[in-house]
């Protein structure tokens, strides 16, 4: 108990004392724009950063433990991981060379901001914000296309607004924060088009939450379309988000040019752990399969029980609920704060909404109890 701080506790922290008097400051938005908190595990219900709760597969436990062992190496002297990008490659059928492995896909977006530094960027809104903020920062023009009405990516509105200074094209697929999921097959026309143009990059990182991620995946247009990229994460359905590890997978010219523009190896900033529970967690399906049917029954219990409360949530296909938060007076998301728990709201043009990420079933049943009052309230 001891190890838990409460909440009194916590609040004469610095960082949530500024929070509490209404101190803002950038480091508490996150990319989105959301409030974004500090730490779990401080008693909080912490269901706002899309994280598996169910922790890393038992067979990527022990990879770990097994390489400490070998923390003294650099990863080059440790055979297990000389051909770290090639075994990944292997999984996902792709080429030896395309793979290009990051810290985690955050840092796959950043890098890729900074190789398309030119023109102009295509995307949505609301969308992830990594690489749009990132392109931003580097000077690029970023173009927004809203959603749908149904919160889908408007794809012949994004072809459209492809010109010749388009430069690149990003497409969270499953969308955060949105949680939608586009048609296989016109995400794929879509591509194959917008690719004669732009180089587009299809950002996958809930892609293993869908029920035919390997099918529903751009990974395989890219042999044929060197101006397809994909970027994946273990951070989410592999539960590695502490881990730190993603990776990019792209034709052998794009792989090969942007490392040429990150100049040093950009495996050594991947620590050996991180890499070695990856691949112990890629041969470990039925983890992912148990994981994925404890989420859906989260999310399906906690879609049931806003409907009850007359909110309709947008159908989800992620580890993630996007609800509309309709007439709702206060800052929801600090609302929810006051009783504990972490969840993100924004306000759009359409309105205000709320993203909760699927936690488990208990803490799902919790954070419905904290609604049933906040709704009244
Ligand atoms: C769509 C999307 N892409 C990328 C990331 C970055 O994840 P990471 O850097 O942990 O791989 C996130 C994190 O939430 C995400 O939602």
């Amino acid at each position: 108990m001891s190890a838990i701080i409460n909440r009194r506790d916590w609040l004469k922290t610095g960082s949530l004392a500024a929070l509490a008097l209404g101190f803002s400051s950038s480091s508490m938005g996150n990319e989105e724009g959301l409030l974004r908190n500090f730490g779990a595990n401080l008693g909080l219900l912490n269901l706002g950063s899309n994280e598996n709760p169910y922790g890393i597969s038992p067979k990527a436990k022990e990879a770990l433990l097994s390489i400490l062992g070998e923390s003294h190496r650099y990863q080059f002297n440790v055979p297990l991981l000389m051909n770290f990008e090639k075994e990944i490659g292997d999984y996902y059928k792709v080429g030896n060379k395309q793979v290009l492995a990051t810290a985690g896909s955050g840092d796959a977006l950043g890098k890729l901001a900074r190789h398309f530094n030119k023109g102009a960027l295509v995307t949505a809104t609301p969308t992830f914000a990594t690489l749009p903020n990132a392109a931003k920062k580097m000077g690029t023009k970023v173009i927004e296309v809203p959603l749908t009405a149904d919160k889908k990516h408007d794809l012949p509105a994004m072809l459209q607004a492809i010109d010749s200074n388009t430069q690149t094209v990003y497409i969270c697929n499953p969308a955060n924060p949105s949680s939608t999921v586009l048609p296989t097959q016109q995400l794929k026309d879509f591509c194959k088009e917008a690719s004669k143009k732009a180089v587009v990059i299809i950002d996958e990182a809930y892609i293993d939450f869908l029920d035919n991620p390997g099918q529903q995946s751009m990974i395989g247009l890219i042999d044929e379309h060197p101006n397809i990229v994909v970027v994946r994460t273990f951070s989410k359905i592999h539960a590695m988000a502490g881990l730190r590890i993603g990776f990019v997978v792209g034709h052998p010219s794009v792989t090969a040019a942007m490392r040429e523009g990150i100049f040093v190896n950009s495996q050594m900033a991947i620590s050996n752990p991180a890499m070695m529970a990856a691949l112990a967690s890629l041969k470990d399906e039925a983890h992912r399969e148990n994981c994925k049917q404890k989420n859906a029954a989260a999310r399906d219990y906690t879609i049931q029980s806003l409907k009850a409360l007359n909110i309709e949530a947008v159908p989800s296909y992620t580890n993630f609920i996007f609800f509309p938060l309709g007439k709702y007076p206060g800052d929801f998301a600090s609302d929810m704060l006051k009783k504990n728990a972490i969840v993100r709201s924004n306000i759009y043009p359409d309105g205000k909404w709320a993203r909760v990420s699927i936690g488990t079933m208990d803490e799902m049943q919790q954070f419905m109890g904290l609604m049933k009052s906040a709704w009244k309230s």
